[in-house]
């Protein structure tokens, strides 16, 4: 039996409670049973894929493979053109926030050389570039008529993709909320789910003749709970009653958003840009596996169905969140929004325990770069359990391990649960630090992410081979940024940026990857 029998095999075996069911012993297993039966050659990947396969793997003609970014991470031009601040220039202004005390006030200059970085993309054979859309230079202090001069910038930015031969996929939201917004109370106010539907409204009236596909947020359990329940993102506020209402908040501004930009594009499609993580139990034990059920419920399905059934899943281990999120009689119908294809993110997977006890509101320590707060009693008093990142297979240079193995659940799995649904891969990608090396002409020799994607790929691949509808990946991202709180310390860009004087070099990664755009198969 081959690796691809043999998993299928597995698969099917196990029907749809596989994925839950699984614990990290048997999946531990299985990998070393893969290895034996294959000799699988990139050795220091847990259940590589072999070459063979890799060869043999295949995408539809019609694959958009692309690249992204957000704007707060690329633009700089902070100030300009009638932009207003936003809650990320608030937070990397203030001292002690952002390592290196670095800042987005330039980055990579992304507003006035755009036209350079899509003729990389068009050389790259990309078909589909999904940016975002910074709210402050539409709307200056969030609310109100929009500010010509952000609209004639986005305006004449989305000419050039489509120039290009680009896909504009438009992110409308990417964490940089206007700090006016902020200041009446951030995402806990729900207030913001209608000022998030106007801006929407602005949006899809006057691009919506050359945008149709549209992500309302760019990973909402992410900029909710980092910034109001953990306080490691903007506004830097640690309160789970905050976290909890500003969730609601964003629940019922997709659903605004979705009737919002419906009513002003006719041509308009609306998905999403979740982030999610595989939850593998810990043990088989039925704790530890409704544990890895919370967590996929949390932090990967929570805005999903909120959208998709105009209800939240079961997260918590008693009621009382439910209680304090503000729900109102007839939210279930804002909420509501039948998306036209489901976006996600992969970058890594979780391993995840029960709890137990009787657990307190914590304060313990942060770990990974999604900074999941973790305690004794684990990462909160109500979802109760420990997400942890295991280190089975080689780490990046950001700390995430590589598990090319969790896009294949992942999107099997909500293939699965939601019907077969179009996907879109939002994102993936890795960080490392390689920069140009003067013996070999100053290219990028960035081996590692070249594996980091073609196994990842590979995997993505037999997943639509298996039956998913998965139309489109997108690389994180188009060139080194910004990276939150992290700065300019990590680089997953598949082109180098020089900050010094903004030089780019499209690195061996990148020009692979247009190898791969242009033959749909990753033998290249
Ligand atoms: C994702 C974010 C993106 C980038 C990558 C590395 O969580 O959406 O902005 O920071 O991680």
């Amino acid at each position: 039996m081959n690796r691809r029998q043999f998993l299928h095999r597995s698969v099917a075996a196990a029907g749809s409670a596989w994925l839950a069911t699984r614990s990290l012993a048997a999946q531990t297993q299985t990998n070393s049973q893969t290895m034996t039966m294959t000799h699988a050659t990139a050795a220091s990947i847990p259940g590589s894929i072999p070459a063979p396969e890799i060869a043999a793997a295949r995408f539809p003609d019609d694959f958009l493979w692309g690249m992204a970014t957000a704007s707060y991470q690329v633009e700089g031009a902070w100030n300009i053109d009638g932009k207003g601040e936003s809650i990320w220039d608030r937070f990397a202004h203030t001292p002690g926030r952002i390592k290196g005390a670095a800042t987005g006030d330039v980055a990579c200059d992304e507003y006035h050389r755009y036209r350079d970085d899509l003729a990389i993309l068009k050389q790259l054979h990309q078909k589909s570039y999904r940016f975002s859309i910074s709210w402050p230079r539409i709307q200056p202090s969030g609310t109100g008529g929009p500010n010509p001069a952000g609209l004639d910038h986005y305006s004449r930015f989305i000419d050039a993709v489509l120039e290009a031969g680009l896909r504009p996929f438009c992110t409308l939201y990417h964490w940089d909320l206007p700090q006016g917004l902020e200041d009446r109370g951030g995402w806990p106010n729900r207030d913001l789910a209608g000022y998030f539907a106007d801006y929407a409204g602005i949006l899809a009236k006057h691009l919506g003749d050359r945008i149709t596909v549209w992500a309302p947020f760019n990973m909402p359990w992410s900029f909710t709970w980092m910034g109001y329940g953990v306080g490691a993102f903007p506004p830097g506020r640690a309160s789970y009653a905050d976290f909890l209402k500003a969730a609601h908040t964003v629940s019922l501004a997709q659903g605004e958003c979705f009737r919002s930009i419906k009513a002003a594009s006719s041509k308009a499609t609306v998905g999403s840009a979740y982030g999610m993580a595989p939850a593998y139990p810990k043990t088989d034990s039925e704790a530890d596996r409704a544990a890895a059920d919370r967590y996929h419920a949390m932090n990967n399905v929570w805005f999903l169905e909120a959208a998709m059934h105009g209800r939240y899943p079961k997260a918590f281990v008693v009621d009382t969140p439910y209680e304090q999120m503000g729900i109102r009689p007839g939210d279930e119908k804002i909420m509501q929004a039948p998306l036209d294809w489901i976006g996600f993110h992969y970058y890594t997977r979780r391993i995840v325990s029960d709890a137990g006890g009787t657990a307190k509101p914590g304060t313990g320590a942060s770990f990974g770069t999604e900074i999941e707060q973790d305690t004794a009693a684990g990462r909160d008093p109500y979802t109760r359990f420990h997400a942890e990142m295991p280190t089975e297979g080689p780490l990046t240079d950001a700390g995430l391990e590589i598990w090319p193995r969790g896009i294949y659940d992942l999107v099997t799995r909500i293939a699965k649960e939601y019907n077969n649904p179009i996907i879109e891969i939002t994102e993936s990608g890795c960080s490392y630090l390689d920069g140009p090396y003067d013996k070999q002409n100053g290219a990028v020799p960035d081996n590692r992410r070249i594996d980091f994607f073609r196994q990842e790929l590979a995997e993505l691949a037999r997943a639509i081979a298996d039956g998913a509808r998965v139309r489109s990946f997108h690389a994180w991202t188009m060139l080194d940024n910004f990276e939150w709180a992290e700065g300019y310390t990590q680089r997953y860009g598949l082109t180098y940026v020089d900050f010094r004087d903004q030089k780019r070099t499209v690195k061996n990664s990148g020009l692979w990857y247009g190898r791969v755009a242009a033959a749909n198969r990753l033998d290249v």
